[in-house]
Parts: structure tokens; C-alpha cells; sequence
């Protein structure tokens, strides 16, 4: 064979191959943070751990682009509140995808395969409120997509949380679709096997332990340990399998035999509450991904699946109504650093993932509390406002900042976050003169004081800021 030929053989090869060469790790990334790193810096750290896929819970054009040539698959969102008049108004829905979409589908672009339609929509804590317009705002979407000529590589999905299905007793083989929810349901499962849509889940063994105090804590793993349950001749000795499998059977009762289950979000906190810790999160994913290499699935869904962590990095401005672990459910810390050692490829290589490289952080100052002081009455209530506007999670027991051992460090820590947070604002670390700027780092091995970071909001807006400035100097010397 001559030499031409072989290449061409290669390259033939190569692009038939290169499809399937996503190891198919996929990660959630949400910007619910006081600071967000630079979209840049999320590229290069999925790159150097091999993540190949990234889900995103808007479609803000500005990160999206970032991904383009990057060969990472892109999963945008659409947040819930768009949902209304997606549903409402077809005209929108195609806006939504040429400005969102189609605008990224470019030579060596952004790679988009699925548009997640609304966020756990049908989540109980929404009281229904989402029931009616999903379903169109899918079809919509979906139809803007196919009449771009795109709908055959794009599809849309909606990201389900795992409480859209319930088991009266634990068997998975009783499980089915929650009866308010299900005529909804069926339709919108209609439509996905019509359109080859994936039906995507949430599922969090986490929740089901701190929710449940007599949930057997083994369960919640895979390393074995907890009493099976057995189901129909299959015994199951983890909470995935079992949760997955409930998914499958409230498919089949419910006409679909067969349809591509994704994992939406999977993953575990390490800090706001006694069970949310890195150790538990490192067993956690050790056996998650131990079990993801071998590529068997559950008993009813064998096979390769497909899964996004969440998350990338800690979110510390997110609500936390669902409790206060919601911030810190990021594999790395909020500046990218990584927070224990962990193989995503299942071979058990115990190593520090590669964290952001190149963060860059405001300056090293923390506001403390000014223990000069003794009038003690005002601590409650500026106390109360730094918590309730920055992050005491940490504080909780059991958590990383628990045990600083006096109540001055405490207060210190509760008045830097919200220093922190505010951008190191002189005017944030004031608290009725309370507090004061200090240069001494008072982290101890466990808790973090952390020092925020010069985010992409804030260089924007100093970049606008300077060019506002030049502006004017500019008009002033028109003058
Ligand atoms: C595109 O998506 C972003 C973020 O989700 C949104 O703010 C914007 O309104 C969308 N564009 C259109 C035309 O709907
Ligand atoms: C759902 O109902 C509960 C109880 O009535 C209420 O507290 C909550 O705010 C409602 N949530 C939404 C999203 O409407
Ligand atoms: C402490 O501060 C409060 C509120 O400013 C004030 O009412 C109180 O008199 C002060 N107590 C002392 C001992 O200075
Ligand atoms: C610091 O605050 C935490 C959380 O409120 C509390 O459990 C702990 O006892 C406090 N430490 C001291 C020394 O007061
Ligand atoms: C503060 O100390 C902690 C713990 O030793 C360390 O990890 C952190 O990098 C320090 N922060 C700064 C800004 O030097």
C-alpha cells in the first residue's frame, strides 16, 4: 500500500472513530456565585481532566462562545421562567434558537446536542406551576430547531428531577410517574420517542440520605454493605440502580420500552451539613465512577450511561432553601482548585484532579471582627445580616468551619464572606464599626477564608468602567 493510501485509510478511520472518542464525562456548571471564573478557565480545566461535555443552565452567549472549536459537547438550558412564552408564542421560540442556537453552528463552532428545556420543571416545590407550558414550549423549540435544519442533530430534552416518579413501596418494579404529573408525562414521553429525544433524571442518593434519617447509609453508595432489596429476582445493592430501574418501570407501565436515559445531575456536597464531606463525597464518586468504567448500567438499563456531575464548582449566592450543602456541591472549590483526589475514569488513579490554573484573586486582606470592642449588643443583628447576605454554611455542624473554637472566629468568618462576596468593598466590612480590615489569614487546615476572586463580572465592568472613563476624557478634550 502505498504511503497516500494509508493516510487516507487513517484519516478515513480517524474521522469515522473520532465521534466515539469522548470518554463521555460530562459536568454541570452553574454561575450562581458571588464570583464566577472566566468561561476560558472552564475550558481549560475540562480539557486537562478530560471532561468532554458540559452542561449549562442558561445560554448567556458570551460563555457559550467559548466553547466553540473546543470539541467539548455543549448542553445548553432554559431556565424556567423563559418557559411561559416559549410555549406562547412560536416567534420566540425561533428568536430563542437563532439568537441561541444557530448563531453558535458555525465552521468548528460550538458543539450542541441537546437544548435542556426548563430545569426539573415539575419538581413538587413548584406546585404545578410549570405542568402546562413545558410540553409546548419542547414542541416549539423542537420546530424552531427542525425548520433552522438543524432538528435532526439537536434535540431538545427537559431535565427531570427524580421526584417526577415514585415507588409506594421500595421495589423499582412499583414505581410510576406521579399521578398529578403523569397525563403530562405520557405526552411529553410521546414526544421525545417520536423526535428520538432522551429522557434526562437527576438523581441524588445524598438527598434520599438527608432527607430520610432512617435511610440506610450503605445504600446511598456502591461499595456494597446494606441489605438488598430485592425486587422480581433482582437484588439491588445501591440507590442508582434502584432509582434508575424505578425510572424504567414507570417508562414501561407507561408504554415506552425503550428510550436513552441521561443522567442529568449526579453528585455529593462536601460541606453545610454533617453528611454533605469530602470524605463521603470521594467514596461517593470513587464507586460512582468505578461503576460508570464498566459500562454494565442497572439491571434494567444495561449498557453505557450517559451522566453529567454536578458539579463543577461551589455556588455560593444559590438559594438554600433545598438546604445549606446547595453551595458546595462543586468537585472543585470556587476558584477551581480541586477538593480531594479522584479518578473520573474508573481506574482507581488516586490523584488530585488539574485544577483552574491561572486564577486571579482581589487582594490578600479578610474583614475580621474588631475584638478591640467589647459592647457585645450589636453582634446579633450584624451578624445576622452578614449570614443571611454572604455564607455561614460552612459554620453548621458538622461542617468544615465548625470548630474554630471561639465565637470571635466565628464572627470573623460570617463578616469576611460577606466581604468577600461584595468584592472587598470597604464600605462590606464595616458591620456598625464591628469589624476591620486585617492582612492576617485566619484559615485554619479545615476552613477556608477565602480570598475572592477578581471575577469576569467584576473585569467587565472595570473594563466598562475605563472605557466610560476614556470616553469622557476623550469628550473632555473635544472641548
Ligand atoms: C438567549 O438566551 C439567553 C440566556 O438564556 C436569554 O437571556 C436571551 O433572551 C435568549 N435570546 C432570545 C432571543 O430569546
Ligand atoms: C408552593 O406552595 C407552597 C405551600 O402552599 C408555598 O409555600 C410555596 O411558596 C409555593 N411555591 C411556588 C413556587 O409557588
Ligand atoms: C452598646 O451599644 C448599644 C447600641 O449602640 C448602646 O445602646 C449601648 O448603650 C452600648 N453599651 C455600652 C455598654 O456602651
Ligand atoms: C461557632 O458557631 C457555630 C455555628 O453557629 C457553633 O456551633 C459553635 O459552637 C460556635 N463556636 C463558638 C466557640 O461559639
Ligand atoms: C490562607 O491559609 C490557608 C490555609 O493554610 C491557605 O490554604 C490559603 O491559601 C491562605 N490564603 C492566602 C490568600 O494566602
Amino acid at each position: 500500500m502505498d504511503i497516500i493510501r494509508v493516510l487516507m485509510t487513517w484519516t478515513f478511520l480517524a474521522f469515522l472513530v473520532s465521534p466515539n472518542l469522548v470518554q463521555g464525562i460530562g459536568v454541570n456548571w452553574g454561575n450562581q456565585a458571588s464570583q464566577n471564573m472566566q468561561p476560558s478557565t472552564i475550558v481549560q480545566i475540562l480539557k486537562d481532566n478530560k471532561i468532554d461535555q458540559i452542561k449549562l443552565f442558561d445560554s448567556d452567549h458570551w460563555t457559550v462562545k467559548f466553547f466553540a472549536g473546543t470539541g467539548i459537547e455543549v448542553m445548553l438550558g432554559i431556565p424556567n421562567n423563559y418557559l411561559a412564552e416559549l410555549a406562547n408564542d412560536y416567534d420566540k421560540a425561533k428568536e430563542w434558537v437563532q439568537e441561541n442556537v444557530t448563531k453558535h453552528l458555525y465552521d468548528d463552532g460550538v458543539k450542541i446536542k441537546y437544548i435542556a428545556v426548563g430545569n426539573e420543571p415539575f419538581l413538587k416545590a413548584y406546585n404545578g406551576s410549570n405542568l402546562k407550558t413545558t410540553f409546548p414550549a419542547l414542541k416549539n423549540v423542537q420546530k424552531a430547531l427542525n425548520e433552522a435544519g438543524i432538528g435532526d442533530k439537536i434535540k431538545v430534552t427537559t431535565p427531570q428531577n427524580a421526584d417526577v416518579y415514585e415507588s409506594g413501596s421500595n421495589a423499582p418494579s412499583a414505581g410510576n410517574f406521579r399521578s398529578d404529573l403523569k397525563e403530562n408525562m405520557i405526552q411529553i414521553l410521546k414526544f421525545f420517542k417520536e423526535n428520538n429525544s432522551p429522557f434526562l433524571v437527576n438523581i441524588y442518593p445524598f438527598l434520599s440520605l438527608y432527607q430520610n434519617p432512617g435511610f440506610p447509609m450503605d445504600f446511598a453508595f456502591f461499595d456494597g454493605g446494606a441489605k438488598p432489596v430485592q425486587d422480581k429476582g433482582i437484588s439491588y445493592t445501591n440507590m442508582f440502580d434502584a432509582n434508575l430501574d424505578t425510572l424504567v418501570w414507570s417508562l414501561r407501565k407507561n408504554g415506552i420500552q425503550k428510550m436513552k436515559i441521561i443522567v442529568g445531575e449526579i453528585g455529593w456536597p462536601t460541606d453545610g451539613h454533617i453528611k454533605a464531606n469530602v470524605k463521603l463525597a470521594k467514596k461517593f464518586y470513587d464507586g460512582f465512577f468505578k461503576k460508570m468504567a464498566t459500562k454494565k448500567g442497572t439491571p434494567l438499563y444495561p449498557g453505557d450511561i450517559e451522566y453529567y456531575l454536578f458539579s463543577l464548582t461551589d455556588e455560593n449566592k444559590k438559594s438554600i432553601a433545598p438546604g445549606d450543602f446547595e453551595r458546595h456541591w462543586g468537585i472543585f472549590r470556587y476558584d477551581g482548585q480541586p477538593k480531594f483526589p479522584v479518578d473520573f475514569t474508573g481506574k482507581g488513579n488516586d490523584k488530585m484532579p488539574v485544577g483552574a490554573k491561572g486564577i486571579k484573586y482581589l487582594e490578600k486582606k479578610w474583614c475580621a471582627y474588631n475584638s478591640d470592642l467589647k459592647n457585645i449588643s450589636l453582634v446579633p443583628d450584624n451578624l445576622g445580616y452578614a449570614c443571611a447576605m454572604g455564607d455561614c454554611t460552612a459554620l453548621n455542624y458538622g461542617s468544615s468551619c465548625n470548630k474554630l473554637g471561639s465565637v470571635q472566629a466565628n464572627i470573623s468568618y460570617a463578616f469576611n464572606m460577606y466581604f468577600q462576596m461584595q468584592n472587598q468593598d470597604v464600605e462590606a466590612c464595616s458591620f456598625q464599626g464591628l469589624a476591620k480590615i486585617v492582612k492576617t489569614n485566619a484559615s485554619t487546615s479545615e476552613c477556608l477564608f477565602p480570598i475572592a476572586l477578581e471575577s469576569a463580572g467584576t473585569r467587565l465592568w472595570m473594563q466598562t468602567g475605563i472605557s466610560i472613563l476614556a470616553g469622557l476624557l476623550v469628550s473632555l478634550a473635544l472641548f
